[in-house]
């Protein structure tokens, strides 16, 4: 590591790359006695009363590592390379997304054994989780109820108006399409809360009855190749917005989004598509038609056997999706002959990171 500094600034290499690290950028990550908290590392000033016009007075390096700074309002402060570089490079702790088709990824399910460690079989089904956007965990008991056991390992339920968890089971008079046997087309749940919810879990009680399979794709993979293969379809998706409704006795809930969320720095963020629940927002008719066909293209794409991966959900079978990047579904089943009882919920992005992050900690 080369560096070099003047009073507005510190400049070091890496290789081919090259930082430039500000004063008062430098200073607010100080973790010194005085500075942050030595338990939570909470500031324990605000940055705004740092003297205005900051500046860096002299840095010397004390191992390959490790910068000692001293700034002009005589703050000696000792940093660490590596740390600063993971948080420039604006790395997350966990592990990189693989997009995946249905060529590309094999049925794994993760055997739960409730006799052995469960820290260790947690952090190997969330790590896979975040590389795949989804997991499949087996051997779980097969009643009432187990999923929350289950989710509350995890992180917190997210409780909405279908109640802390909700029943997959055909009904006589539904509020959902989902509470019926016919087939539902990969969607993603819940677009019209906010926020929509993040993770969804899915658990298999009983599932005799011929048909019923589930389905996942994911969205991210499809968004990506829809990005490469057809611009103007992607580009319209990502910018038209869409008012996603729902309503029966006891709510009426709605949120505007776009099917394909990009970050600021244009990464594909969330992929909302329910095409029973999704209503676009009136404008002219020509961009409408630019609208209508694109949804079209990516309505194709994540229906076909391409991206599509379809597998059964046996009794103690549990699938945890991310429902911002994987689509999901499931076939038509025939209620005449045994019976499909499959209960869901939901948690928080936040909780799965997190306990990701601790595990790998502990791990
Ligand atoms: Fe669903």
């Amino acid at each position: 590591m080369d560096f070099n500094y003047d009073p507005k600034e510190i400049r070091f290499s890496i290789g081919d790359e090259q930082y430039r690290l500000h004063p008062l950028w430098m200073r607010e990550r100080s973790l010194e006695e005085g500075a942050v908290d030595q338990n939570s590392l909470q500031r324990l000033y605000d940055p705004e009363k740092i003297i205005e016009g900051l500046e860096i007075k002299e840095v010397n390096k004390l191992d390959e590592d490790k910068l000692l700074i001293k700034f002009s309002d005589n703050h000696v402060a000792k940093y660490c390379i590596k740390n600063l570089i993971k948080e420039i490079k604006r790395a997350k702790g966990l592990p990189d997304k693989v997009f995946w088709n249905k060529d590309s990824i094999s049925l794994r399910k993760f055997k739960f054994d409730y006799n052995t460690n469960e820290n260790k079989q947690i952090y190997e089904i969330l790590e896979y989780y975040h590389k795949y956007g989804f997991a499949i965990v087996s051997k779980l008991k097969p009643e009432d109820g187990e999923i929350i056991n289950f989710a509350e390992k995890i992180g917190y339920i997210r409780e909405t108006n279908f109640g802390k968890l909700f029943n997959v089971k055909s009904q006589k008079q539904p509020n959902d399409l989902a509470y019926t046997s016919i087939e539902l087309e990969s969607h993603t749940d819940n677009p019209y809360r906010k926020p929509v919810p993040s993770i969804q879990f899915l658990f298999c009680i009983h599932n005799s009855c011929q048909g019923g399979d589930s389905t996942i794709v994911d969205g991210f993979k499809v968004a990506e190749d829809l990005k490469n293969e057809n611009p103007n379809a992607f580009n319209t998706l990502t910018n038209t917005l869409i008012n996603f409704k729902f309503k029966d006795k006891d709510a009426i809930l709605e949120k505007t989004g776009k099917i394909i969320k990009l970050s600021e720095r244009g990464e594909i963020k969330q992929i909302k598509y329910s095409n029973r629940l999704d209503f676009v927002f009136y404008q002219d008719p020509k961009k409408l038609d630019e609208f209508y066909a694109s949804k079209r293209v990516m309505h194709k794409m994540i229906n076909s056997s391409k991206y599509i991966f379809k597998f059964r959900l046996e009794p103690g079978d549990l699938i945890i999706m991310n429902n911002y990047r994987t689509l999901h579904g499931r076939t038509s089943y025939n209620t005449a002959e045994g019976n499909r009882w499959l209960q869901g919920l939901y948690i928080d992005h936040d909780s799965a990171k997190s306990k990701f992050k601790l595990l790998s900690e502990e791990i």
